[in-house]
């Protein structure tokens, strides 16, 4: 088993270092091989995805991810931006499936900014399509507006669109997803409007009948946004295209009150994966030692799970997870009176003795 090890930038390093350790205290055989990537990549080698990193994360079995960007970088063209390591690294793969879970800690559910009640034991899966949608429809750029209210001026421009494969596989990846949880899919899009989504949704309802034993219901994404916060638990799969599963998976993350303990898995059909924790690279806590390495020590658990075959292995990590948030054990992030407050190392340390 072989797995890639890319830690980025800001807080990644330090969070990585944790997972590392976990996954070394398993005796388990793995080979683990470190690359730069995003915006360290860039200082090192001139890009934020250089060849050598690409040929690494292909060869392997699993991507072990931190995190990228930072706003030093904001300034450098797009193709060099930190950002563009992680949407190549979809694209070269094939990472089309986006598993997104938001899970509401019994231990911190006061952290939400919701009223406990609301949150309380919440258990849902964002299925974000990751490799299509406006995030790669293709034509995209600037030109000279030809129509619209100001022909002849200047405008920018990028591309919605689907192909029929493509909402199947991902329609299938949710549904079966759903057979494994509380048998319910909500299909978010923008029918009403857009072309695209009315294409989704016939496209989601068909591939439903295969699977009778799954409710399936549709819902506009503005609706699904005000619904995630006004009542988060009638959900229990999410399945989107690409932009909207970006801004709804952040929204139903801060429901938890615990971004900094919330996993994530992009897939390929070949089980490869790259896993990473959803939250970002966080710059302005980088280098202190106060990052909450529990997202990326669960996304180790997830990659254990998915693309390693070690379901043994992960159950080990998630259980000695909650032994930690038992005994009180919390970074800066989740800390609140009563518990005990502790560093990103000592966090990792923690958990590595709670395998035991
Ligand atoms: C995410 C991030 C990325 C995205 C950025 C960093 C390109 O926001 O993984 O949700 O938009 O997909
Ligand atoms: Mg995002």
């Amino acid at each position: 088993m072989k797995i890639a090890v890319l830690p980025g930038d800001g807080i990644g390093t330090e969070i990585i270092a944790e997972a590392v350790k976990v996954l070394k205290a398993l005796d388990l055989k793995f080979e683990l091989e470190t690359a730069p990537v995003g915006g360290a990549a860039y200082e090192a080698a001139g890009h934020p995805l250089p060849e050598s990193t690409l040929k690494l994360a292909k060869e392997a079995d699993a991507i072990l991810f931190g995190a990228v960007g930072d706003w030093k970088y904001d300034k450098l063209e797009r193709a060099l931006r930190p950002e563009q390591a992680i949407l190549g690294l979809r694209k070269h793969l094939g990472l089309f499936a986006n598993f997104r879970p938001a899970i509401c800690y019994e231990q911190l559910t006061h952290a939400s900014s919701l009223k406990p009640e609301l949150v309380s034991g919440l258990d849902i899966l964002i299925v974000r399509e990751l490799t299509g949608d406006i995030y790669f429809g293709q034509p995209r750029g600037k030109r000279t507006a030809t129509d619209g209210a100001f022909p002849g001026a200047e405008e920018a421009f990028d591309t919605m669109r689907y192909t029929r494969p493509e909402i199947e596989r991902i329609a299938h990846v949710a549904f079966q997803a759903a057979r494994k949880r509380n048998k319910k899919v909500t299909s978010v899009d923008k029918a009403n409007v857009l072309e695209t989504f009315q294409f989704w949704k016939d496209i989601v309802t068909e591939i439903g009948q295969q699977y009778p034993d799954v409710k399936l219901d549709h819902m506009y994404v503005d609706n699904a946004a005000m619904q995630l916060v006004k009542a988060p638990k009638s959900f229990d799969v999410i399945v989107t295209g690409n932009m909207f599963g970006d801004i709804l998976s952040d929204e139903a993350s801060m429901l938890t009150g615990s971004i900094g303990m919330l996993p994530s898995a992009s897939l390929n059909s070949k089980n490869q994966g790259l896993y990473e924790p959803s939250h970002g690279s966080a710059p302005d806590i980088a280098g202190k030692g106060v990052a909450n390495p529990l997202a990326t020590i669960l996304s180790a658990a997830m990659m254990l799970r998915f693309s390693l075959n070690q379901e043994a292995a992960a159950q080990r990590i998630e259980a000695a997870v909650q032994k930690v948030l038992a005994q009180g054990l919390r970074t800066p992030d989740i800390h609140s009176a009563g518990t005990t407050q502790v560093g990103t190392a000592q966090m990792g340390d923690a958990v590595v003795k709670a395998l035991a």
